[in-house]
């Protein structure tokens, strides 16, 4: 590769590759992502989209498919590789997968979801309510549990 399209690529693009979940790295996921206290309901690794950096696991997020919408859930960066870029490379890369579709995420970071293009909403479909229990089970107050949406993200 020449050296200036090295220099042209961000750094997070250089760090990161991106793949869709495979079962040998199932037991990975689960375990790390338990750690976190993340949704591990209808757990199927090729819901998940998996970074690496070199052939070091570094992150994953999945699409979790309800009977009436998609949610975008269990989305986990390893400490090390916080804060360059990553968690949002995959919240991106996963709505790729999904043109045009609207896309709902739990969080009690909305700060994090507001950069990656979704707005709060008060309207959504019931299937996230026990999600929205889950989230009061590890001690989250009424106010700081958030449904939000994106419906804008697509190609171009
Ligand atoms: C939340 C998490 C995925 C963020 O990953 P990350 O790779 O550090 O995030 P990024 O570097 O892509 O951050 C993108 C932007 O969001 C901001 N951001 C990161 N974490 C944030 C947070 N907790 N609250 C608000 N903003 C946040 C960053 O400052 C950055 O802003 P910038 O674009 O203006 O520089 C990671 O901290 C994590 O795995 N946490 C534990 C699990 C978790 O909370 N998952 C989410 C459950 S809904």
């Amino acid at each position: 590769m020449k050296k200036e399209s090295l220099q042209e690529q961000s750094p997070v693009e250089s760090f990161f590759s991106i793949r869709v979940g495979t079962d040998e790295f199932a037991g990975k996921v689960k375990q790390i992502a338990t750690g976190m206290e993340l949704d591990m309901g209808d757990f199927n690794i090729r819901d998940f989209l998996l970074a690496f950096s070199g052939d070091a696991l570094a992150g994953f997020v999945r699409m979790r498919k309800y009977s009436d919408c998609l949610e975008l859930s269990t989305l986990g960066v390893l400490r090390e590789y916080r804060k360059k870029g990553l968690g949002k490379k995959l919240v991106l890369a996963l709505l790729d997968k999904f043109p045009g579709e609207k896309v709902f995420v739990t969080t009690v970071i909305p700060g994090f979801f507001l950069k990656c293009g979704f707005a709060k909403t008060e309207n959504y479909p019931d299937s996230l309510k026990p999600k929205i229990n889950f989230c009061h089970s590890f001690g989250f107050g009424e106010g700081e549990v958030h449904i939000m949406v994106q419906s804008t993200h697509g190609p171009g």
